[in-house]
């Protein structure tokens, strides 16, 4: 007789998660357990939810589109930084440790403000395209075509969310806070690439030839380790490092 196979009991998760309002005088951090009844296909963003509307809708965690793209659900999850929309609960054992993204101003428990760095990062690097003579130019100008190669280039670059992860994971943005990270490295190699940036190799050196820039990167590989988006950082920085030095 064929008999159907039984499935595996539920589990009980215990989700530890690390509180803190830096908002308050009296918060002092510390870890907080919850009990959550696994389900089938359960992420930790599903989880974390569940807590907040059954058990305490006082828990400060981020979200916006639930699908991988926005970059807004990052957290470190048993040690590791990671996407909790991502994450499913199946790959991860009975007791889970959730803290927040170091190297990022804490809002509350695992939120944290990586808009704020985010664009700290950007506006120092001035991560836009720039054309010197703009006014002159129209848009057929602008929009000239590409090599379907060095567009492709150029697109996967793009396809970092800024979640923060591979700043999360880096020892050196833990120690410098001036590091742009490997987040702001693949942005100038972005732009550096890009034929219609016309700033010159010593313009991008300025940005980041220095030890917050490229020689600040230790070849640690975290940041590519824990990309959730798999781009080749730890590549992109060796591509940077070796065209600074030629130009500096
Ligand atoms: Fe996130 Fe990867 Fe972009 Fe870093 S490079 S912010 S880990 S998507
Ligand atoms: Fe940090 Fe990645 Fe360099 S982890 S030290 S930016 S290779
Ligand atoms: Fe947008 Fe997770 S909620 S990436």
């Amino acid at each position: 007789m064929n008999r159907i196979p039984l499935r595996p009991a539920a589990r009980t998760l215990q989700i530890q998660v690390l509180r803190h309002n830096p908002h308050d005088p009296a918060s002092e951090p510390h870890l907080q357990t919850f009990e959550v009844e696994e389900a089938d296909t359960m992420t930790l963003f599903i989880a974390l939810s569940e807590i907040r509307e059954r058990q305490d809708p006082s828990l400060q965690f981020d979200f916006v589109c639930r699908a991988g793209i926005c970059g807004s659900c990052g957290i470190i999850i048993n040690g590791r930084p990671g996407l909790a929309c991502r994450t499913l609960t199946k790959d991860l054992p009975d007791r889970i440790t959730l803290a927040p993204l170091p190297a990022f101003e804490l809002i509350g428990d695992l939120s944290v403000n990586t808009g704020k760095w985010m664009r700290g990062m950007s506006e120092r690097l001035e991560t836009w395209v720039h054309s010197r003579n703009l006014e002159n130019l129209d848009i057929d100008t602008v929009e000239q075509a590409m090599e379907p190669e060095l567009a492709e280039q150029l697109y996967e670059l793009e396809r970092c969310i800024e979640c923060g992860c591979c700043v999360a994971a880096c020892g050196t943005a833990q120690m410098r806070q001036d590091f742009v990270g490997a987040v702001g490295l693949n942005q100038i190699t972005r732009f550096q690439l890009d034929p219609r940036d016309e700033r010159t190799d010593a313009e991008f050196y300025e940005l980041v030839g220095d030890e917050s820039g490229v020689f600040g990167c230790m070849t640690l590989l975290g940041c590519e380790d824990m990309c959730p988006k798999e781009l080749p950082l730890a590549t992109q920085i060796a591509f940077l490092r070796r065209r600074m030095v030629c130009s500096g």
